[in-house]
C-alpha cells in the first residue's frame, strides 16, 4: 500500500499506527502483568518505586534531593510530524512535573520506517521534540533509534526534586479539593483525526491542548506546598483519579458541571469516535463509580477518555486552594477547574453528579 508520494508533505502518519487514537497504551490489567514480574524494590534510596503506580520513579541521591526518572513514547496521534514530536515530548516531560520535579535533560526513543518514509518526516518529529524540550528548559542529549514499520517517538526524562517537595499520588486526604489543569477530550478527537473526521480547527485546538507543557501548573503546585497529584494520561480522568484514591485510601465526589472539556469533543463523542482505550478505561473503573441520574454515555466516555499529555489532577488542602488557583491562573493554565473533592471512603468509590 502506498501511503504517500515522495514529495508529499501529507503523509497520514496516524494511518501507520495500529493504536486507536490514544497512542495505544496498555490497559491497567496489562500493566499489572508487567509490574507483577518486577521484584519488590529493596534499595532504601528508592522513595517511589512500583508499589503505588506513581508517575515516575524517585531515587534519593543525598539528604536533600532525589532524581526523578520517567520514560514514555507512543505512536502518531496526529498527522503533522512536528506537532507529534511536540506532543510526545510534552507528554514525556509531564511525569516529572507531576512529581513536583524539575526536568534536567532527556534522551530520545525513536522507531521509524526509515526505508519507506522520507527522512525529512523523522526530522520534523525530532525538531518538534527538541523545540518542546527547549520550552521546558532542557536539552535532548542522546537516545536510541530503530527501524520499525510503525513510528514511535518519546523521551526518557531525568529530573530532580527536593525531598520535602515530592508530590505523590498516595497523599490525597479527605476534604481536599480536586483541581484539574487541562480540559478533557484529546483521545476522542485523536480517534476522529485517525478516521479523517476531524475539522482543521478542531485538530489545531487539540494539538494546542496536548502540546501545552504542565510546567507552569507544576511550579504553581510546588509553590503552594501541594503533597498529592498525578497527571491525566492513558487511563483518563477516572482511571488516574481512581489510581490516586486507591493509593491514598480515600474516595471522591465529582461535580460534572465543573469538569472542563474541549468543546468539540461532545460532537465527536456523539458520533461514536470512541477509542478502544477509552472503552477499556470505563470498563475498568465501572464498579467504583456511582453515577448520578441521567448521565449520558458520551459523558461517561469523556470522563474516562484516554488522554495524551493531559493536565495535572491536584489534590489540594482547602487552606491552600486560593493560593494554588491564583498561581495557576497566573501561569495561564488551560483550565483552573475545581472538579470535586476527596472524601473518606475505604472502597475508593467515585460519586459523580
Ligand atoms: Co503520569
Ligand atoms: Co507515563
Amino acid at each position: 500500500m502506498k501511503l504517500w508520494s515522495k514529495n508529499s508533505k501529507n503523509i497520514k502518519l496516524t494511518s501507520l499506527s495500529h493504536g486507536s487514537g490514544c497512542g495505544c497504551k496498555m490497559t491497567r490489567k496489562d500493566l499489572s502483568i508487567v509490574l507483577s514480574h518486577l521484584p519488590p524494590v529493596a534499595d532504601p534510596n528508592i522513595i517511589i518505586g512500583t508499589a503505588t503506580a506513581d508517575d515516575a520513579a524517585v531515587y534519593k541521591i543525598d539528604d536533600k534531593r532525589a532524581i526523578v526518572q520517567t520514560v514514555d513514547f507512543f505512536t502518531p496521534i496526529v498527522d503533522d510530524p512536528y506537532a507529534y514530536g511536540q506532543i510526545s515530548a510534552a507528554n514525556s516531560i509531564s511525569d516529572i512535573y507531576a512529581m513536583g520535579g524539575r526536568p534536567l535533560f532527556a534522551l530520545s526513543i525513536i522507531a521509524f520506517p526509515i526505508n519507506t518514509i522520507p527522512a525529512s518526516i523523522l526530522g520534523e518529529i525530532v525538531r518538534g521534540g527538541v523545540d518542546k524540550a527547549k520550552e521546558a528548559g532542557i536539552e535532548i542529549i542522546g537516545g536510541h533509534s530503530i527501524d520499525d514499520p510503525e513510528p514511535k517517538y518519546g523521551l526518557t526524562v531525568t529530573g530532580v526534586v527536593e525531598l520535602d517537595k515530592v508530590v505523590r499520588n498516595d497523599m490525597a486526604e479527605a476534604g481536599d479539593a480536586l483541581i484539574l489543569t487541562k480540559p478533557l477530550g484529546a483521545g476522542i478527537i485523536s480517534k476522529a483525526i485517525k478516521e479523517n473526521k476531524a475539522s482543521e480547527d478542531d485538530i489545531k485546538e487539540v494539538i494546542k491542548v496536548m502540546s501545552f507543557l504542565n510546567k507552569g501548573a507544576s511550579e504553581a503546585m510546588v509553590e503552594s506546598g501541594i503533597k498529592a497529584a498525578t497527571d491525566i494520561t492513558g487511563f483518563g480522568l477516572l482511571g488516574h483519579l481512581y489510581g490516586m484514591l486507591k493509593a491514598s485510601g480515600v474516595g471522591a465526589k465529582l461535580k460534572l458541571s465543573s469538569i472542563p472539556t474541549i468543546k468539540s469533543v461532545w460532537n465527536y463523542a456523539k458520533k461514536g469516535h470512541i477509542p478502544g482505550g477509552t472503552k477499556n478505561n470505563l470498563e475498568y473503573v465501572k464498579g467504583k463509580i456511582i453515577w448520578g441520574d441521567s448521565i449520558t454515555d458520551e459523558t461517561k466516555y469523556i470522563l474516562a477518555d484516554a488522554q495524551t499529555s493531559g493536565g495535572l489532577l491536584i489534590s489540594c488542602p482547602k487552606e491552600k486552594k486560593e493560593r494554588l488557583i491564583a498561581l495557576l491562573s497566573k501561569a495561564n493554565s488551560l483550565a483552573v477547574s475545581e472538579i470535586g473533592e476527596v472524601v473518606e471512603d475505604k472502597e475508593n468509590r467515585i460519586w459523580i453528579s
